[in-house]
Formats: C-alpha cells, sequence, structure tokens
C-alpha cells in the first residue's frame, strides 16, 4: 500500500546487488511512495547487470556507477544525479558493507591490516565521503534525510562478525559526527538503522549464519524484521514525518536488543540439558 510519503522527494540509494539486498526492496518502496531515484553500486557489482531490471521497475531509474571509496566516483554521481533530477537531492540510503578478513576466512585475531583499512573505507568511511561530496557540493536541500544500515555488533559481540563490528561502530560514530556538522549547517539528519539479521549476499557471509538468524528469531519477541520491514523503516526516515530524529542509532529488530531471554530460549536450553 501507498502513502506518498515521499511524493516529490528525490534520492540516492546504493547497495543494490539483487533482489535480496535491502537496499533493493528500499528502492522499490521509495519508488510505491512516489519518490525518483538514482541507482548506484560499484562497477564490478554493476556488471551482473541485475540492477537493470530494478532500475525498470523503479520508472527507469537512471544507473550511475560509483565506487564509494572514490571521490571522483562520488563526484560524478552527485553532478549526474542533479542534473538528472533538474535539482538537489532529499534522501540517501547508504547499504555498504564488505569485510576482506571475513571474506578471505581471517580470523578476528589474526587480523590482516591491509585488508582492514579497506573495509573500513568501504563500510564506514564511506559514509564520511558520501556526506563530504553533498557538503561540498551542496548537493542535500534542507532537511534531507541520510540513513546508513548497521549492525548490533557495534554495541555487543557477536564473535562471528569479525572486523564488521570495528567498521560498524565506527560507521555509527560517523552518524554522531557528520549528523552534527550537517544538523547545524543544513538541518540534515543523518542515522543509522540497526537491523535484524537478513538473508543476503552480505548477510550470508558471516560464519554460522543460519544458527545466528534463528537464535535472533527466537530471542525477538517480535521475531526477527525482514528486509521488506527494514524497507518501511527506511521510507518512514526519508519522509517529513521524522524531521527531528538525527544522530540516533535506531534499533530496527523485533526487540532483540533489550532482550535479556525469551522463553523460547530457555525452553531450547531445558531441553539441551
Ligand atoms: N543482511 C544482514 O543480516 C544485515 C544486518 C544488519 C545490517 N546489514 C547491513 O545492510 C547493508 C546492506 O547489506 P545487504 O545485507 O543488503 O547485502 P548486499 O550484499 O545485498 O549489499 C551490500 C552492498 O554493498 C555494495 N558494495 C560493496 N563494496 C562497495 C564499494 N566499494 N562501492 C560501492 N558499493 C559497494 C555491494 O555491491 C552490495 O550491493 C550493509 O551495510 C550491511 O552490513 C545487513
Amino acid at each position: 500500500m501507498s502513502y506518498n510519503l515521499l511524493k516529490g522527494k528525490k534520492g540516492i540509494i546504493f547497495g543494490a546487488l539483487d533482489e535480496k539486498s535491502i537496499a533493493w526492496k528500499t528502492a522499490l518502496r521509495c519508488f510505491e511512495e512516489g519518490a525518483q531515484i538514482v541507482l548506484t553500486n560499484a562497477p564490478v557489482a554493476l556488471r551482473m547487470g541485475e540492477i537493470n531490471k530494478l532500475a525498470a521497475a523503479c520508472g527507469s531509474a537512471p544507473v550511475i556507477g560509483a565506487d564509494v571509496t572514490s571521490m571522483d566516483d562520488l563526484k560524478n554521481l552527485f553532478e549526474k544525479s542533479m542534473e538528472h533530477f533538474g535539482g538537489k537531492i532529499d534522501f540517501i540510503l547508504h547499504s555498504i558493507g564488505m569485510s576482506l578478513n571475513v571474506r578471505k576466512g581471517k580470523h578476528y585475531t589474526e587480523m590482516n591490516y591491509e585488508w582492514n583499512q579497506k573495509t573500513l573505507d568501504i563500510s564506514s568511511m564511506s559514509l564520511h565521503k558520501v556526506l563530504r561530496t553533498a557538503w561540498d557540493m551542496d548537493a542535500l536541500n534542507e532537511s534531507a534525510s541520510v540513513v546508513a544500515l548497521t549492525y548490533i555488533a557495534a554495541q555487543r559481540v557477536f564473535p562471528d562478525y569479525n572486523e564488521m563490528a570495528d567498521a560498524k561502530a565506527l560507521l555509527e560514530s560517523v552518524t554522531r559526527m557528520f549528523g552534527y556538522y550537517y544538523g547545524v549547517k543544513k538541518k540534515v539528519r543523518v542515522n543509522t538503522i540497526s537491523q535484524s539479521p537478513t538473508r543476503t549476499t552480505a548477510g550470508s557471509g558471516v560464519k554460522g549464519f543460519d544458527g545466528f538468524i534463528n537464535y535472533a528469531e527466537k530471542m525477538s519477541p517480535l521475531g526477527n524484521a525482514s528486509g521488506e520491514d527494514c524497507a518501511n523503516f527506511c521510507v518512514v526516515m526519508f519522509s517529513d514525518l521524522t524531521k527531528m530524529v538525527t544522530m540516533q542509532n535506531l534499533f530496527h529488530d523485533g526487540g532483540f536488543s533489550f532482550t535479556g531471554v525469551t522463553q523460547a530460549v530457555i525452553e531450547q536450553m531445558t531441553d539441551a540439558k
């Protein structure tokens, strides 16, 4: 159902890889709610060609390649997006994560620091680069909304999340810091949404993901939030209904973050005796 919450708004969506991607689902919902969008991903991801299906479903949205670690690519992305929209931007979704140490099977205690630098650049400082580019080009409208996706491993230990725990902590810090400056300058809001485990390409890269997602399901009074649920929450955050929310880490996890234990987990532990 559409509520026209984003009627007339213009946004850039980073990170739609395939139909499972949270960014993919968010792009569809934003379009349904009346937004015009530009889609972007790393050139290597665009070569898969999947994103063209999404572009067609979003009213022939332009697809502009950008490696989020490259300031030149980001400048080109914002220039072309503003040209396409004929004006400035109202919302941005940063839905990007990549861990080289996880991908290459390196344990946290044996971290390769060069790979770690790249992980932090792609997964965390990229938000700074996106905001900095927008700032320098004055590319955002007043009260624009920027959302980045994160995970609770930034606050609590989930061992197999590896270096991404540090990456998400840094991402959340950039959100607060840049959120402060952009709020003062132009009432721009910057927030993170801390999402339940979700079956996507990035999500499934975490070791033991099946156990992980089932545990979270049992530990959440509402169950795990799906990618579709997350897309709905992003729409609300991009809308004018949340104009005074900024610099927050917003848990979107069915109550997992504040639950000590559930009956379902107690029963499972009792059976395990
Ligand atoms: N899936 C989960 O369980 C889960 C839970 C909480 C938070 N998140 C976060 O949600 C976000 C989206 O992930 P997803 O689960 O939809 O997986 P996904 O694999 O579909 O999306 C990750 C995206 O990052 C893009 N990317 C990687 N390197 C890039 C680069 N250099 N430049 C530009 N783009 C690049 C990929 O191409 C891909 O589109 C990530 O930040 C992830 O950490 C996911």
